[in-house]
C-alpha cells in the first residue's frame, strides 16, 4: 500500500487526511494518508526513513514550507519562484516539490466562484509564502494590473521585482500603505497575510473602501474573517479560502496519482471534517 500524509509540526489539526484519504477510497487506489506531526529535531531522521515507510509523497505545512526545499532534487517552477514546497512526490527515491496553494487559489476563483483574472485590478496583501503563490498565479492570467500591499515593503519590492523578471509587460505597483491601496477601481481584493487567523484580529483595510463591485477573497478557511464580514456587509461578493484549501489538495492528489481528483467527494470530506472539529 501507497502512504501519503502531511509533513508538519503541529499537524495534527489538518483536514487533510479526510480529504485525501475519501479521494483513495473513491477511486479503488490502495492508499493511506496519515499525519507526519515531526518535531525539528527529528526532521532529519523523517527523510532518511522515507523509503522504509514506503511513502510515495507527502504535504507540507507549518512551519517546513521552506526548510524542505533543502532535501529536494528537483522543484517545479512556481516553487522555485514562491521559495516554499506544499507538495512532495517520490519517484523512484527521487523527491520532487511543488506548490499547489497558489495555483489552488486561482482554479477555486475561476472555476468555483466563476470569476477571471484577465484584464482585471487585483490587490493583494501580503508578499508572505502565501502571497507570493498568489501573485505569481494571477499574473499568469494576465491581470490589467496588480497592486500588493505588505507591511514589510522591503519583502513587496522583492516580489515585485521577481514578477517583472518572470511575466513581460506585466504591470505591478507596490503600495506602502494599506490606506493607498486605492480600492475605488479594483476588482479583487485578496488578503494573504496571516492577519484574520485568530478571532481578535481587525480589519487590514479600511472599511469605506470596500464598495459593491469589489469581489474579496480572504485565504482564511476555517471562518469569515472581520474583512470578509465587512465585504460581505458592503455589498461585495466574498469568498473564504475554503475552495482553496480543496483545490490545492485536488492538484496535489493529480501530481501524485495522474488521475482527475474526485472533486465531490473530496469537498465534501473537507466539510464534514471541518464541522467535526
Ligand atoms: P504564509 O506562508 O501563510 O504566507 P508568512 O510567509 O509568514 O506566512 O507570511 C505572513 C504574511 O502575513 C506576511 O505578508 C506578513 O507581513 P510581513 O511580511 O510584513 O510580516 C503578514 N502579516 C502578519 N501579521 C501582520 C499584521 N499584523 N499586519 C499586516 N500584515 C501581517
Amino acid at each position: 500500500m501507497n502512504i501519503y500524509g502531511v509533513l508538519g509540526y503541529p499537524a495534527k489539526h489538518s483536514l487533510s487526511p479526510a480529504m485525501h484519504n475519501a479521494a483513495f477510497k473513491k477511486c479503488g487506489i490502495e492508499a493511506a494518508y496519515k499525519i507526519f506531526e515531526v518535531p525539528p529535531v527529528k526532521l532529519p531522521v523523517f527523510f532518511s526513513s522515507l523509503a522504509v515507510k514506503n511513502i510515495s509523497g507527502f504535504n507540507v505545512t507549518v512551519p517546513y514550507k521552506e526548510t524542505v526545499v533543502r532535501y529536494l532534487h528537483k522543484i517545479s517552477e512556481e516553487a522555485s519562484f514562491i521559495g516554499a514546497v506544499n507538495t512532495v512526490k517520490i519517484v523512484r527515491g527521487k523527491l520532487h516539490g511543488f506548490n499547489t496553494d497558489g495555483e489552488g487559489f486561482v482554479r477555486h476563483v475561476k472555476e468555483g466562484c466563476g470569476m477571471s483574472f484577465t484584464g482585471k485590478t487585483v490587490a493583494v496583501l501580503g508578499a508572505g509564502g502565501a502571497g507570493k503563490g498568489v501573485c505569481f498565479h494571477v499574473c499568469r492570467e494576465k491581470p490589467k494590473e496588480l497592486r500588493i500591499y505588505n507591511r514589510d515593503r522591503a519583502k513587496s519590492l522583492t516580489l515585485y521585482n521577481r514578477l517583472l523578471q518572470c511575466f513581460d509587460g506585466i504591470r505591478v505597483k507596490v503600495i506602502a500603505n494599506a490606506d493607498d491601496l486605492c480600492l475605488r477601481d479594483a476588482d479583487m481584493l485578496i488578503n494573504a497575510t496571516s492577519v484574520g487567523m485568530r478571532p481578535s484580529d481587525g480589519m487590514i483595510v479600511p472599511r469605506p473602501a470596500l464598495h459593491r463591485g469589489l469581489f474579496v477573497y480572504d485565504l482564511v478557511y476555517n471562518r469569515n474573517t472581520a474583512l470578509l464580514e465587512a465585504a460581505g456587509a458592503a455589498g461585495c461578493r466574498i469568498s473564504n479560502g475554503l475552495g482553496m484549501l480543496l483545490y490545492q489538495g485536488m492538484l496535489a492528489f493529480e501530481v501524485w496519482t495522474r488521475k482527475k481528483a474526485p472533486k465531490e467527494c473530496m469537498e465534501e470530506s473537507l466539510r464534514r471534517a471541518l464541522r467535526r472539529r
